[in-house]
């Protein structure tokens, strides 16, 4: 049988498993022990072994059904249950932005992978194929803890509540945790919006509860987050911008500097993650499988219309 050993990361999430060889056959009783580890730790990290796609996918189907991501455009072509996503200044979807002044493509905000849906996905895992020379980081935050480090006001206050979360592609489009983000060209600016499909407004209870193991996490994922029901707008953003400002505190975070085959697995459901980024003329390409829930999770928001 296959031996792995399990080590946690530095950093407020996360594990390492090493020693698992994607040459051979992953068997059952290797897969349970790499359930157990995922669900304790939040995210695996599998440093080189990722150097094709067939491995990826093996080791993404040892931890439950794949999905074939909602957005078409990014699927690998040949391969269904594989995205790729790629930050090139030459690509019309990765547009330039300045942050704080800096010019950089690709930078992803915190965000939960399709929460702006009654699906979201169960996890993904992410593997690393084109290097930048510079930046490239992948950040996670674990949301279960920063759930727990609430005040217990706070939690009792949040318990019941819901919030709606839209398909957000544009960072100056958020509402709350926005970074201080500028865009000097929109030439692309119609054909990026073409590229992405429609997605109706969605509900989710600001704490979620974990399906497989019970735990209570929040659900606030900035890039998507809009607004809070049942409460008056300045009240319903003030308890929003605080939250936010909770959970992204970097306790709770482990950032991933990425080497060349690493794979990274995350449990979507008690974490957020985010994309840093690279300077425009660097190249950064990574393949991603999507893991199916087996529960949905929330609501169309009613004023949906589809
Ligand atoms: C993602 O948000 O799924 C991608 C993260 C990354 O490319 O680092």
């Amino acid at each position: 049988m296959q031996q792995f050993e399990v080590s946690p990361l530095e950093g407020g999430i996360g594990a390492e498993v090493r020693g698992l060889d994607l040459s051979r056959e992953i068997g059952e009783s290797v897969r349970e022990a790499m359930m157990e580890a995922w669900l304790d730790a939040g995210i695996l990290l599998f440093r080189g072994i990722g150097d094709s796609p067939e491995k990826q996918l093996a080791l993404s189907r040892a931890f439950g059904e794949l999905e074939v991501h909602p957005i078409e455009n990014i699927r690998v072509e040949g391969y269904p249950e594989l995205i790729w996503l790629s930050n090139r200044k030459s690509d019309e979807t990765a547009p330039v932005y300045h942050y704080d002044g800096v010019a950089t493509v690709g930078r992803i905000p915190w965000h939960s992978d399709l929460v702006y849906t009654t699906t979201p996905n169960r996890g993904a895992l992410l593997r690393m194929l084109e290097m930048p020379y510079s930046g490239g980081q992948t950040g996670w935050i674990d949301t279960a803890a920063a759930y727990d480090a609430l005040p217990e006001t706070t939690k009792q206050r949040i318990e019941h509540l819901e919030a709606r979360f839209s398909f957000i592609a544009d960072p100056r489009e958020m509402r709350f945790g926005r970074p201080n983000v500028e865009r000097h060209d929109e030439t692309n600016l119609e054909k990026e919006k073409a590229f992405y499909p429609h997605f109706p407004d969605t509900l989710h209870p600001l704490v979620w509860r974990h399906p497989v193991s019970g735990r209570k996490a929040l659900c606030v994922s900035p890039l998507h987050l809009r607004e809070v029901l049942g409460l008056p707008a300045q009240e319903g953003d003030a308890l929003l911008h605080e939250l936010v400002a909770h959970a992204t505190d970097s306790r709770f975070s482990y950032v991933h500097a990425w080497q060349p085959n690493d794979m990274v697995l995350w449990d979507n459901l008690r974490s957020m993650h985010r994309a840093f980024g690279n300077p425009p003329d660097a190249s950064r390409l990574v393949h991603r499988t999507t893991l199916k829930s087996t529960v949905a999770m929330g609501r169309l928001a009613p004023s949906a219309n589809s």
